[in-house]
């Protein structure tokens, strides 16, 4: 399908792609005031909408707006959305609105612009990626999936212009997760990934990958990850709902491991892929 054919909904309308147009007044515009979320779709089924849905809301709740749409809204519009069973993520964005006066604090009576789209995810790279290590630069609510992404976008630049699929973000001498990741490294044959605060996003690949090693009896620790760690780990992994379990291969120019993915890697990345089969399957 052309992009400009593709149908997306704003604020109450299903609309062609080229067609959706938003106010220069809008706040998301402005202030990158909203926040927003990813949610792969396979076989047509969104993978953990409920948890996508709860986040949304914390989201939401930490930038002080409401939910503007009900869960079984948010479902019923999702399914208009995706189209076929190929791989696929929804985009959904809500901003504060738009407002007639520029003005920082939040308008009064104004109604939320609610966004939501549906893209192609392509396969991830199995032979794994290269990726630097950078320094935090972000602020202090990275648990809120804010549409105010400047430091990341600066940070995923860095690691592209060296060649490099993602940047690893560094605070106080830890490795805390990726610029649109999570983190996982296996040190002294445990899997280590940082635990849940104001520092990382929540993510929900994170948790699944969590399960699934809690369910197989592999060794994992939600600790913080020193950089001495991380440079000495035998396997990192990034993860996010459209990478799913990506390995890194070397880092800040020096290889992982052996330089391949490996052997818990693939381990890891089977009991993914069995997992969204089931979900293609119904089950
Ligand atoms: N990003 N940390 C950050 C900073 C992220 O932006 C993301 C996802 C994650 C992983 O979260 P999840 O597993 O729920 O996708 C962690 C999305 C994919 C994006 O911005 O496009």
């Amino acid at each position: 399908m052309a992009q400009a054919e593709q149908i997306v909904y704003l604020n109450g309308a299903f609309l062609p792609l080229d067609q959706a147009k938003v106010s220069v007044l809008d706040r998301g515009f402005l202030f990158g005031d909203g926040v927003y979320e990813v949610i792969p779709v396979y076989g047509g089924r969104p993978l953990r909408l409920a948890e996508h849905l709860e986040r949304l809301g914390n989201s939401l709740a930490g930038i002080r707006m409401e939910q503007p749409l009900t869960d079984a809204q948010w479902e019923s519009l999702f399914e208009r959305l995706i189209h076929g069973g190929e791989d696929q993520s929804i985009y959904l964005q809500v901003t504060r609105g738009v407002s007639p006066k520029r003005d920082h604090a939040f308008p009064k009576g104004v109604a939320p612009t609610v966004f939501a789209m549906c893209t192609r995810i392509a396969p991830i790279p199995a032979s794994g990626v290269k990726a630097i290590t950078v320094a935090d630069i972000r602020w202090q609510w990275c648990h809120i999936k804010a549409i105010t992404l400047l430091a990341n976008v600066l940070q995923r630049q860095q690691a592209v212009d060296e060649g490099c699929a993602e940047a690893i973000l560094v605070r106080d001498g830890y490795a805390i997760e990726g610029a649109a990741s999570n983190l996982f490294a296996w040190v002294d044959g445990v899997l280590l990934t940082p635990p849940k605060g104001h520092d990382i996003l929540p993510g929900i690949t994170r948790d699944l990958v969590v399960e699934l090693a809690q369910a197989n009896d592999i060794p994992l620790e939600e600790r913080k990850i020193s950089l001495e760690e991380l440079n000495r780990a035998d396997e990192v992994w990034v993860t996010s709902s459209t990478r799913e379990v990506l390995p890194i291969i070397e880092l800040d120019g020096k290889t992982v491991g052996t330089g391949v993915p490996g052997p818990l890697w693939v381990r890891m990345n089977a009991l993914y892929q069995q997992r969204k089969e089931l979900l293609r399957k119904g089950l």
